[in-house]
């Protein structure tokens, strides 16, 4: 199988995009992971562009030894010695040279002629190739250069020296099968083609970063450059982890790939934190959501053959595992499944008990966790005992009212009713409750906590209570929380009721 080689560009050209800058620290731990990922080639900076790059071109040559570093220059010598002295700690070097070869880029930026750039081209490859054996050039807006000119520009850079030639589709302007059919243009066309990689490196303007880098790779490219998260200059490069899991994914792609996949996530998240650039939901491979099923038909094929809606094997790029997301939408398969996984074996009556408890508590909180399950379950076991339910509660309070609580509670066939003042809701409701029961008792301890985080969370209230001496626990967990207190308080008077009475 042929080789592509991936060319990291994450720490040159995602990280010259204002607000994602590292310092060296920083940059030495994304080159390691990087290294561990297994990538062929990591572009460590432009050292002439500022001491901080220079600097960190030198550490990253020294703590990172087995992909290639390469440092960017443009076609002007002087950056060319900076580069190379950067790079003198690096096992193996490579110095990526190159210069603008559209008519926007002559014309505009360079005001100078196609023959001039040619010549510049030449020169620098030239330099470079005295300093190291491995030199890349880049053909900069590439996708907006004519296929004429740019064999030329290629053919008369392979001829100085260029180990590898980059073709960058710099705007992100170009159709895939335009980028593609540039590379078969040059493969077919160039007569020293087969002495140079091609390498595409594209950016995602118009959203086609990944599908053009896989154009160029079916037409003959055989290196990619691209970045973690797609991070980049504008809308970004190709993210590394979608050309990977592509290539991966399909034996239409027989390319072999140096990469463990399992440390894509790791790479991800590390980039995400360390360039503090979140990654959307939705991002294919590394999105919170990408492994994520929510609808019930979804969770339910998931669930029965993980292939139905998966075409990744969630732990391949280091993911624990699809996630069946428990919202309002999800079915009894998936719920059955999570609590299977908490430990939790429903029959199937109980199982439709749990399914409309979840259903109330899912309305109410838009994601259900295991450990709410934990207390759905709890709950669910510790109500079936209780001798006292609740049926209906009305609180009224407020800066101006008197805090005021009416309930009903449902003892066997018995209805029972009372309503109570108190200093607070909690307190009314507990004196309503008070008022319906005979035992004289004293609250001891009264603690609400919240399970995970936010303020749509389940509270789960302890309550502790005496009556002749004796302590009775009673627990309970609702969104609302004067309604778990209620409940949580129930539950303890309902044990007082378990006790053998004289
Ligand atoms: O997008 C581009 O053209 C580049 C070159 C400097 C390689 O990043
Ligand atoms: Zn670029």
């Amino acid at each position: 199988m042929e080789k592509i080689h991936i060319f990291d560009t994450t720490l040159r050209d995602a990280e010259q995009v204002p607000g994602c800058q590292l310092n060296t620290v920083e940059k030495i731990e994304v080159a390691r992971q990087l290294e561990k990922l297994g990538v062929d080639v990591i572009e460590a900076g432009f050292p002439v562009s500022s001491p901080g790059d220079y600097k960190s071109v030198i550490e990253i040559s020294k703590a990172v030894t087995r992909p290639v570093i390469c440092a960017l220059t443009r076609a002007i010598k002087r950056d060319i010695e900076v580069a190379a002295e950067a790079l003198k700690n690096a096992k193996r070097a490579r110095i990526h040279t190159g210069i603008g070869t559209s008519p926007y880029h002559i014309r505009e930026k360079l005001n100078t002629t196609p023959e001039e750039v040619v010549r510049r081209a030449v020169e620098a490859v030239k330099y470079a190739r005295q300093f190291v054996d491995d030199v890349e050039f880049y053909a900069e807006d590439a996708g907006r250069t004519g296929d004429d000119f740019l064999a030329r520009v290629v053919e008369a850079v392979i001829r100085a020296g260029a180990t590898v030639v980059n073709i960058p589709d710099t705007t992100g302007y170009c159709l895939p099968d335009a980028y593609g059919a540039k590379i078969a243009y040059l493969r077919a066309r160039v007569p020293n083609i087969d002495k140079a990689i091609l390498s595409t490196h594209c950016h995602d303007d118009l959203g086609m970063a990944t599908a053009n880098t896989i154009a160029g790779v079916q037409n003959g490219a055989r290196q990619v450059e691209v970045t973690v998260n797609g991070l980049g200059e504008r809308a970004g490069n190709t993210p590394l982890e979608e050309v990977v899991m592509a290539i991966a994914c399909h034996d239409s792609l027989p390319f072999e790939l140096g990469i463990n996949t399992r440390e894509i996530l790791h790479a991800s998240r590390l980039v995400s934190t360390l360039m503090r650039v979140p990654v959307q939901p939705n991002k294919a491979i590394v999105g919170r959501n990408a492994f994520a099923h929510s609808s019930g038909i979804h969770q339910d094929g998931v669930l029965k053959s993980r292939e139905t809606y998966e075409i990744i094997d969630p732990t391949a790029v280091g993911v624990d595992e699809s996630s069946i997301i428990l919202t309002a939408r999800s079915g009894r398969a998936a719920l059955k499944h999570h609590l299977e996984r908490i430990g939790y074996l429903p029959g199937d009556q109980e199982l439709n008990i749990l399914y409309e408890k979840f259903l109330d508590l899912a309305d109410k909180k838009k994601e259900i966790t295991p450990r709410d399950l934990e207390v759905l379950v709890g709950n669910e076991l510790s109500r079936r005992d209780r001798h006292f339910h609740l049926e209906a509660l009305q609180v009224t309070c407020g800066a101006t009212t008197i805090p005021t609580a009416t309930l009903r509670v449902r003892k066997g066939d018995e209805l029972l009713a009372a309503t109570a003042h108190g200093n607070g809701p909690i307190d009314a409701a507990f004196n309503a409750i008070k008022g319906i029961i005979p035992q004289q008792i004293i609250l001891e301890e009264y603690l609400v906590q919240a399970i995970t985080r936010g303020s749509d969370d389940l509270g789960k209230v302890h309550v502790q209570l005496s009556h002749e001496g004796r302590a009775y626990h009673g627990f309970a967990a609702n969104v609302d929380t004067i309604s778990a207190s209620v409940e949580a308080f129930l539950d303890a008077v309902s044990k007082i009721n378990d006790q053998p009475q004289p």
